[in-house]
């Protein structure tokens, strides 16, 4: 909780680690979690059930979230749900009997240009087709995808140990920065009447050359592992880089 401003602050990724830890959010948790950050537990039952990543009652060892949303939606998402509901024997939103796959449908899961797609535990497969589909499913039920789709509820491998910019006040403000305006025209962090931060006029490639931005394009991600500690041998996995309008963000 030191890496947020403040305890409430620590309600969501509490709550991911919460359900990483039991596979969904227990009453038990929910609870705790509230004594915790000294909040009650109807908010944070309230976060809990706005957010549909988090999950009030058991789901299976893997999620399989199909994206119906409009692109998947005509370039086969429906037939594939029908497919899949035949395939695991359940319908949509229900869990197989042996506890292995939960089925959903889900809306627009950024991965449009892939459609139709779906993910596994937060991790994207797409375009996928019927024989796509089976075969995954023989995949994960046999444990060959272990390394790419780690345990449902599993967000980010990579835990990050520092805390977060908001705790440094802003240029020329005092006291607790959460207590003012963020935004007053002068840009993102600036204080009334504080001059403008500098404009950083150099190129993306000037910066990337001075070691302060990794290069977008075809760069692997460097993991600064004096600020990260990494869990597991894959060490790098840094979970899902999108999700609608799902709750988000590392743990
Ligand atoms: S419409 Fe399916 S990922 Fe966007």
């Amino acid at each position: 909780m030191a890496l947020y401003p403040r305890p409430r602050s620590a309600l969501i990724p509490v709550l991911h680690l919460a359900q990483e830890q039991d596979g969904y959010l227990t009453e038990d948790a929910m609870v705790h979690i509230g004594e915790l950050l000294d909040i009650t537990a109807a908010e944070v039952y309230g976060t809990a059930s706005f957010y549909d990543m988090f999950f009030r009652e058991p789901v299976g060892r893997h999620l399989i979230s199909i994206c119906t949303n409009v692109a998947c939606m005509i370039n086969g998402a429906y037939e594939l749900v029908d497919h899949a509901e035949k395939t695991l024997g359940i319908k949509a939103d229900t869990t197989t009997a042996d506890g292995e796959f939960t089925l959903e449908e889900f809306e627009c899961l950024a991965l449009c240009d892939k459609a139709p797609c779906l993910t596994v535990n937060w991790r994207f497969f797409g375009p996928v087709t019927n024989q796509d589909f089976d075969r995954l499913v023989d995949d994960l039920r046999a444990g060959r995808l272990a390394d790419v789709v780690p345990p449902h509820g599993t967000l980010c491998r990579v835990r990050r140990t520092v805390g977060l910019p908001a705790q440094v006040p802003f240029p020329g403000r005092e006291g607790d920065p959460m207590k003012k305006p963020v935004r007053d025209g002068d840009g993102v962090g600036a204080a009334a009447g504080a001059p403008a931060p500098p404009v950083d006029k150099r190129t993306p490639g000037e910066r990337v050359a001075e070691g302060q931005q990794p290069a977008r394009e075809g760069a692997v991600p460097q993991v600064d592992e004096s600020a990260a500690q990494i869990l597991g041998p894959e060490g790098t996995d840094t979970g899902p880089t999108a999700g609608g309008s799902r709750a988000g963000g590392g743990t």
